[in-house]
């Protein structure tokens, strides 16, 4: 067993003093990671500490936050592989979203931007509803993209990773536009025209200057800049060519 520092930077809405740093000393086994560092300081160490955890598992997509600057998972994060020398581990509320308090962020910007997407399939009216599951048919390599963009959790990692969103409110985002592509490419959907303005405005597609942050901080590995950059393409062709 080894100890480990956990730097968290604490916040309370309901005391004056604003935001600080708080130290924790905890015991560690082989193979823990972050979350479980965490539970340990609110089961025994503090439990006014807030932070948020529910599958453990990396599926709920709940427990987000910067871990030595970079956002990520923490239930998918092992300790071994972000203590210092010295064993120390700074944790912060994800970026670009507001602190509720400690750990927790408000995230009804990121779920605001999603809505605008209209994140749901569109099936062409006039096709008669089927008997059974609406089949698609598309290429091997275009479904294997489908198919990973439709992995995302919703954790939010990428909305805090992205200096665009940091510097413009109204960007769509990484997560919002990564929907938006699961749908447009997926052949059952025929709801372009519904999101064609909302993606084709300054703020949305046009605002990704490709960092690539998503796309390295996602935990799902989607790779959310390549279907950006379809996004892009598709909207240009269709300019081009209506
Ligand atoms: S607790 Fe659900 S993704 Fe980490």
């Amino acid at each position: 067993m080894e100890r480990v520092t956990l730097r968290i930077r604490r916040y309370n809405p309901d005391d004056d003093n604003g935001a600080y740093w708080q130290e924790y000393s905890v015991d560690i086994e082989p193979g823990d990671v972050v979350l479980q560092a965490l539970m340990r300081v609110r089961e025994d160490l503090d439990g006014t500490l807030a932070f948020r955890a529910s599958c453990r598992s990396g599926i709920c997509g709940s427990d987000g936050m910067v871990i030595n600057g970079w956002p990520r998972l923490a239930c998918k994060t092992q300790v071994s592989d972000v203590a210092s020398k010295s064993g120390m581990i700074q944790l912060e509320p994800l970026y670009n979203l507001a602190c509720l308090k400690d750990l927790v962020v408000d995230q009804e910007p990121f779920w605001t931007q999603f809505s605008r997407i209209t994140p749901w399939l569109m099936p062409d009216p006039a096709v008669p509803e089927p008997e059974k599951e609406r089949l698609m048919v598309l290429e091997p390599d275009a479904f294997d993209l489908l198919s990973k963009a439709s992995d995302c959790i919703f954790c939010q990692i990428c909305f805090a990773a992205c200096p665009i969103v940091g510097l413009d409110r109204d960007f769509l985002g990484p997560q919002a536009l990564v929907k938006a592509y699961r749908f447009e490419a997926d052949p059952r959907d025929q709801g372009h025209q519904t999101r064609e303005a909302v993606l084709g405005a300054p703020e949305g597609v046009w605002r990704c200057r490709t960092t690539f942050n998503c796309t390295e901080a996602c935990p799902k590995g989607i790779p959310i800049t390549r279907t950006i950059q379809l996004l892009k393409r598709a909207l240009v062709r269709e300019a081009i060519f209506s």
